[in-house]
């Protein structure tokens, strides 16, 4: 075969008039008779290729001639500069190869469909033929991207004396977060081993064990409903700090994504990263992952509607609940169908209405709720949100969740549709001082808002007895253009806090034993104060690429049903290795 001297775009002008040899894939291969032109594609890039005789002789001249499509070929010929236009699109535009010899390494059938940028392939059959899709440079752009994002994780981390330790795949399930996945035991018949949600128990255990600085880049498997960020097998950078406060993490982690930005994407970050409280998060923008790449903050209008004579505003308030709203600068003019269409955005996040007032470019008002309010009040109302020409008011009255939740989410979405996000833009903030438990109204219950292991704000020690609802935690989640990237806290060392903490979450004595009973008495060996945090490491690589999906991300990723549509896994299996495992398919599924 002949050896390859160079990737494609490792060639330079430099090179000109040298004997190289390329080897790859033919992208495509137009035959002009007496010449041939064929672009030939490696991981690096792509190489104009010519073939003519009497450069190449007569026999390699006819096989050349047969080339097609993603055939794998090696190339040897001297590097000239090009003699047609040149290609300002291709790193090698202004060069190419008049070949000397060809060598056909493989043929290739005709492709499903072409590899092509953006390709416009529907994702179901590129996801069958994942390993063609990833032939395309975007997609080899993104994983060469996270490649480097690793190297660079890992250098930072070893210079700050941070230890690679791996933790089990095959665990024991334990209560509380996603659903698990199982795996069967055929060794001990009937039981189940759990594969890991993150490797919190261990690297908490590590940290007893006096490794003080821990991390890794590790596989998380979570059986949840899946969406654009989300997978359910995807990767963590984790990591776990002894002798540390939350400052300490946030500096080391804000020092991190500094060093990782400059060095990967060449950007400075606004440094130090900005800190916002969870409380500061809800009030001003009603999500606790705010996108800061665009400023349309809540204003709150309870002192301006109480008694505007508005029932649908004096009835909130009288209940204790919150009037607040957002100006949609520039979206005025918006016609009565697309506000229905926000209307009904709101809804989906349990709002009973969206009251708005549309002031066109030339002042002209709009509103859904004119007619209960005097005209000064409209002008009060409409000066407390700023309102212009041209500017779209709109105003949710609920209890806190449901204002929050609604104009949070309505937010993002008016800010897309008014085109105010820049895409090019970096806003990190970190969000700290989060509540220990949230209430769940599926569970009915008091839950971890981050897990049960989280340590609470020390000035807030005596309210866990009285009222754990307002408790906050030493609990912080880095936040990236409106994505949670990553979240953290410092851990309870404390037997006794830990206690009072899972009692709270309802966990009897005999199940937060049988639970987590290895920890509970791992800390009653001497466990140093220590805190952690883990960057979801895809939806990371999802942003710095600029991907829309976290699938875009990964060389292998699973379809919204969970499925690899390439290897079909889930499969069913045998019957024989069923009764290895001592497991029964029901019926009913079986027939399904
Ligand atoms: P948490 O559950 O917040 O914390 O997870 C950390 C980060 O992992 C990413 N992530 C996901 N990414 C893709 N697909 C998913 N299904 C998915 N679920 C989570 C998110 C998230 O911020 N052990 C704690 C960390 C700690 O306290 O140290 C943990 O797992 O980016
Ligand atoms: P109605 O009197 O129910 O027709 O409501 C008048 C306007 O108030 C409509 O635009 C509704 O969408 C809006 N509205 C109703 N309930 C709410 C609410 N809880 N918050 C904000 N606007 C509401």
């Amino acid at each position: 075969m002949l050896k390859r001297t160079h990737k494609c775009t490792e060639l330079t002008k430099d090179n000109i008039g040298q004997e190289v040899v390329i080897n790859g894939w033919v992208q495509k291969t137009r035959n002009k008779g007496s010449i041939i032109f064929t672009d030939v594609r490696d991981i690096s890039g792509i190489m104009q290729v010519i073939f003519e005789t009497p450069d190449i002789n007569d026999e390699e001249f006819a096989i050349a001639g047969d080339l097609h499509s993603e055939y794998v070929v090696a190339v040897k010929g001297i590097l000239r500069e090009r003699s047609g236009e040149f290609n300002k699109d291709l790193k090698t535009g202004e060069l190419e190869i008049r070949a000397t010899n060809l060598e056909i390494l493989s043929k290739s059938e005709p492709l499903p469909f072409p590899v092509e940028n953006e390709s416009k392939t529907k994702e179901e059959l590129r996801l069958k033929y994942r390993y063609l899709d990833l032939r395309r440079r975007d997609l080899t752009n993104n994983l060469i991207l996270r490649s480097e994002v690793c190297t660079c994780v890992r250098n930072f981390l070893k210079d700050n004396s941070f230890l690679e330790i791996e933790t089990p795949i095959l665990n024991r399930s334990t209560p509380e977060g996603a659903r698990d996945y199982l795996v069967p035991s055929r060794v001990n018949s009937g039981e189940f081993y759990a594969l890991p949600q993150s490797p919190q128990l261990f690297k908490q255990l590590l940290m007893c064990s006096g490794y003080d600085r821990y991390y890794q880049i590790a596989k998380c498997f979570r059986d949840e409903d899946l969406r654009a960020d989300r997978q359910p097998e995807f990767t963590q950078i984790d990591m776990e700090m002894s002798f540390v406060d939350e400052d300490d993490v946030i500096e080391l982690n804000s020092r991190l994504l500094k060093h990782l930005f400059k060095e990967i994407l060449d950007i400075d970050i606004a440094y130090p990263i900005r800190k916002m409280k969870w409380i500061d998060a809800m009030n001003d923008y009603g999500i606790d992952k705010p996108d800061l790449r665009f400023d349309m903050k809540i204003v709150d209008l309870g002192d301006v509607v109480k008694d505007c004579g508005f029932g649908v505003f004096e009835d909130a308030i009288k209940n204790g609940g919150l009037v607040r709203g957002i100006n949609a600068k520039t979206l005025g003019s918006l016609g009565r169908k697309q506000i229905d269409k926000l209307v009904d955005f709101v809804k989906d996040f349990r709002a009973k209405g969206l009251a708005y007032i549309a002031i066109d470019e030339e002042g002209n008002i709009k509103s859904s709720f004119a007619k209960f309010v005097s005209e000064d009040k409209m002008k009060e109302i409409i000066s407390a949100m700023n309102g212009e020409n041209g500017d779209l008011l709109l105003i949710v009255a609920d209890e806190f969740k449901v204002v929050c939740d609604s104009l949070g989410n309505l937010r993002n979405h008016v800010a897309d549709m008014a085109g105010l996000i820049d895409k090019d833009k970096f806003e990190f903030v970190w969000i700290t001082d989060f509540p220990l438990f949230e209430y769940s109204i599926e569970e009915q219950r008091l839950m971890a808002m981050h897990h049960p292991f989280t340590m609470l704000k020390d000035e807030d020690i005596d309210l866990l007895k009285t009222s754990p609802e307002k408790v906050r935690a030493k609990a912080y989640d880095i936040v990236l253009n409106g994505c949670e990237l990553g979240g953290g806290s410092v851990r309870i060392n404390n037997p006794d806090i830990q206690s009072q903490m899972l009692e709270i979450l309802g966990f009897t004595k005999e199940r937060a034993e049988e639970s987590f009973g290895f920890l509970l008495e791992a800390f009653k060996y001497g466990v140093p104060p220590h805190a952690g945090l883990a960057y979801g490491l895809d939806r990371l690589i999802m942003i710095m690429s600029g991907a829309e999906s976290i699938r875009d991300v990964m060389a292998f990723p699973k379809n919204k049903d969970a499925r690899c549509l390439m290897s079909m896994a889930p499969n069913k299996v045998d019957d024989k290795q069923l009764q290895e495992l001592g497991i029964k398919i029901d019926n009913e599924i079986k027939e399904n």
